[in-house]
């Protein structure tokens, strides 16, 4: 067990729990959660790579079947009334054992941020957070999470303080560096050359996106309660991986296959971030999903520089772009005779729309 999951349990047992299961999840999220979202490129409301939402229906599965196990009747949580986290541990607990209680008692008994830390300092309860800068982090492998405290108003700039995995573009290095991504049917399975597994990966690129400052992202989003919330998220890998996937699959989908995945991509996120991942409908979009990962096989470079991530290369065997019908050199093997006969095709119906109706709203408009 590593240190962190160490401490956790030393501080459930030391505030009067009869027994801590901790679970190491990470090798699971990776490949469970966090893969399938990469290649949905689901990102909600454009912007936000879902660490916290893909985070929570794990953590509900491990404590159900946790609480089924030991013939519990209830499980608990920690979340309080105005959250999505809630509405995602609720709704997975539901939809996973339906017989279990969910117990929340933050929300039930309508407690603030202030009344929760000093309710855990009146009893003893160690926690690392201050009444005076009292953010509320959320991390995991995918990113993390921060809001509350000075950043409920949207006009302040974050201070740095709210930063862990990633520098000051002011600190980065000078210099930009340069990353390989290598993809075998959609999933990520080398950095600059070496092979690694997805959570080892995801630390490696993490590690050098951290370093320029990559994977900042600020948002003010719409929660499932339908309150605005202001969220800084903490994502480095999730943002080089996320751009290098899209662009390598801007190389090896069909033109169809790209529009439709992005339509897919939008209804994927807010499945995930609404609290819906145990949903039928989350899975049957999945099936779609990996099926279109079949030809996401190359790679593509990017290069990290002072905040910016930008891609610098992509290649593939099975790419469909072909230079030999895009060149604008002499030597093609594009047929123009082919593209008038086309456009012909393509034009008639506007221009039968010209000689009519658009010949007489021009008249009218003359005339009058
Ligand atoms: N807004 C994010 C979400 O709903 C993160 C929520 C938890 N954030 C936190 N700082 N505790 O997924």
């Amino acid at each position: 067990m590593d240190k962190d999951l160490a401490e956790v349990q030393r501080r459930a047992l030391q505030i009067g729990a009869v027994d801590a299961v901790v679970v190491d999840g990470k090798q699971t999220f990776a490949e469970e959660y966090v893969l399938p979202a990469l290649q949905a490129r689901a990102l909600y409301e454009g912007c936000y790579p879902l660490a916290t939402a893909l985070g929570r229906p794990l953590i509900a599965k491990l404590l159900a079947e946790t609480a089924l196990e030991m013939g519990a009747g209830y499980v608990a949580h920690g979340c309080t009334g105005k959250g999505n986290d809630q509405v995602r541990f609720d709704v997975a607990v539901a939809s996973l054992a339906p017989e279990l209680k969910v117990l929340a008692p933050i929300r039930e008994w309508g407690m603030s941020r202030e009344e929760e830390i000093e309710y855990a300092n009146e009893r003893g309860i160690p926690i690392n957070v201050k009444v005076s800068s009292a953010y509320s982090v959320d991390e995991n492998l995918w990113g993390r999470s921060i809001e509350a405290g000075s950043l409920e108003d949207p006009w302040i700039e974050p201070p740095s303080d709210v930063y862990a995995w990633t520098a000051d573009v002011g600190e980065a290095p000078t210099d930009p560096e340069y990353l390989t991504i290598g993809f075998e049917r959609g999933r990520p399975v080398s950095v600059n050359g070496k092979n690694a597994g997805m959570v080892e990966l995801i630390y490696k690129v993490q590690e050098f996106a951290g370093r320029h400052g990559v994977g900042r992202i600020d948002h003010v989003e719409n929660r499932v309660v339908g309150i605005k919330s202001r969220e800084i998220y903490e994502a480095p890998a999730a943002t080089v991986l996320h751009l290098a996937h899209q662009s390598l699959e801007d190389l090896t989908l069909t033109k169809d296959a790209a529009r439709f995945k992005a339509k897919v991509a939008i209804e994927y996120a807010d499945l995930v971030y609404n609290g819906c991942w145990f949903s039928p409908h989350r899975e049957d979009l999945a099936a779609y999903i990996a099926s279109t990962q079949r030809y996401v096989t190359g790679e593509v470079k990017v290069k990290l520089h002072k905040g910016s991530c930008q891609v610098a290369g992509r290649r593939s065997d099975l790419s469909l772009y072909s230079r030999s019908l895009a060149t604008y050199d002499r030597v093609h093997t594009f047929d123009y005779k082919a593209a008038e006969g086309f456009i012909t095709i393509w034009g008639l119906p506007l221009r039968v729309w010209a000689s009519v109706q658009a010949r007489v709203a021009l008249k009218k408009s003359k005339g009058s």
